[in-house]
Order: C-alpha cells, then structure tokens, then sequence
C-alpha cells in the first residue's frame, strides 16, 4: 500500500508575514524532524484587501514562496474561493480546496507520490465553517460526502484528511467514524491550537486543531479580533476598516504524524 512516512501538517497561515516566516523555517524542520511531506493550509495568508471578503484567500505569491520552500500540498476552507488571485492559485496542481462543493474550479484531493510512499491529501469543509463567510456554494454534509468519495474515487496509500470545521465534536466524531479507514484527521479553521493528538484503537491519527500560523497577539487567531467583535455585538462590521493582523511573536500550529506502512499512525508530536 505505502511504505513508512512521516508527514507535517500545519494550520491556517495567517498573513503574507507568516507565510515567509515558514518558509524561511522550513527546510531546516524538514530535515530535523525527517519529513517526507509537508502540508499546509493557507486559507488566510492573504490577509489583505477590501471587505467583505476580499481579504482572504491566497495570493500566487504567497503560495509560490511555500512551494518553494519545499510544501508538498495546499490545502484550503471557506476561504478557499476569496481573493483576487483565486482561478491563478486554484490552477496549481498542488493546492487543493474542499471536495464536498459543486464547485468547476480547483481540486479537492491530491496524491502524493515518491518511491513506494504514497500519500492522499483530502481537504474538507464543514457546513459549520461556512457559517464564516463564504463566496461559493454551501458545502455539502461531510459523512455523505465521505462515503460518495470513498465509494467512487480511488485514494491511494495513506490517506491525511484536513476538516475544516468550527466544532471539536464533529471533528472527533468524524476521525471515530473514520477509525482504520484513514491514516488522520487533522481539524483546521478555528485557529487556536489544541493541545493533544489522539491515537484512535483502530490506528487513526485525530488532532483537533492544529492551530494557526501566523501572530499569536490578542486571542490567538492571528488577527485583531475588532470585526470578530463587531459582528458579536450585532453591529455591522462591514463598516469596519479591513481586518489587521495581531501583533506579536509568530507561532506555529502544526504536528509530525508517523504513519507505518499499514497507513497507520504511530506517533503524533507537537511542533512549536
Ligand atoms: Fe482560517
Ligand atoms: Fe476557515
């Protein structure tokens, strides 16, 4: 099926900063930690740009610097549609959006291959992410989805899954679904990490959240929270100024997942 491989995934880059900050990083965490593959979502690194929600999405610029630093897939949410530059970065082979939208442009899986490794990259969105704000159509549920993917599309070797989703429940509740028959579901969006990667008894590998990458002022969500706010108190933020970033150190949200050649995870681990 595939042999060994270890594969890091990190969350949500916030901001073009951040973007070239891990970049910048990379090959050294590469060859520390032995990474055969690096996936990472980049739904907000453009941050910039006029509202409502043209200050999401990705720019080719910032998506050529990860490539370039050796990331291996690109994965998205509902972010994945925003932005002036989204037909230009859907086009690359190796950024991939949501699967579960009747959606022409992009693709929602990829399969990596190098020698006998084989990993398939899924991205998927939750109807409760696309509560956010979004520019293309109402995702589909994620279960049927699954299983119409499952049931028609080939997925080759280790299968990575990046759900992209507002509840830690759901995400539990799909890696449980899903135990044995994928190598890991890993959750993204809600972009404050969660502390603990779970092995599931039938050897999938579950992390709620991996946590933004990007400024880790205000509440850890990489950006001032004042439109967050706004919307909580039921005032129009759209009146606001774009969203800015947050101040502060950088952080990085990713973990290394071990996978053995059952397309099994053995280990998780935390990168800071
Ligand atoms: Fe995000
Ligand atoms: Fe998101």
């Amino acid at each position: 099926m595939t042999a060994a491989m270890t594969v890091l995934a990190v969350g949500d880059v916030v901001g073009p900063e951040a973007a070239a900050w891990l970049a910048d990083r990379l090959p050294h965490i590469r060859e520390k930690l032995g990474l055969d593959w690096v996936v990472v979502n980049a739904e907000n690194c453009a941050i910039t740009g006029p509202l409502p929600m043209d200050g999401f999405g990705m720019t080719v610029e910032a998506v050529d610097l990860l490539l370039e630093a050796g990331v291996d897939a690109i994965t998205g949410g509902n972010h994945s549609w925003d932005g002036p530059d989204v037909d230009k970065v859907l086009a690359y082979p190796q950024v991939i959006r949501p699967v579960n939208l009747d959606e022409d442009r992009g693709q929602g899986l990829l399969t990596l291959r190098y020698g006998d490794k084989t990993l398939t990259v899924v991205n998927m969105l939750s109807p409760t992410a696309s509560l956010s704000g979004m520019t293309a159509p109402q995702p589909r549920p994620i279960w049927s989805s699954w299983t119409e993917l499952e049931a028609s599309e080939e997925l080759p070797g280790a299968i990575l899954i990046d759900l992209h989703g507002e509840s830690p429940w759901e995400k539990a509740s799909f890696a449980a679904a899903l135990d044995g028959r994928v190598a890991a579901v890993v959750g993204t969006h809600t972009h404050d990490a969660t502390l603990r990667g779970h092995i599931l008894p039938d050897g999938t590998g579950y992390v709620a959240e991996l946590g933004m990458t990007g400024p880790l002022g205000f509440t850890g969500g990489g950006f001032d929270p004042v439109h967050f706010v706004a919307k909580l108190r039921g005032e129009d933020f759209t009146k606001l100024p774009p969203y800015e970033l947050a101040t502060g150190p950088l952080a990085l949200g990713a973990v290394a997942l071990e996978i053995d050649d059952h397309g099994s995870v053995t280990k998780i681990t935390r990168v800071h």
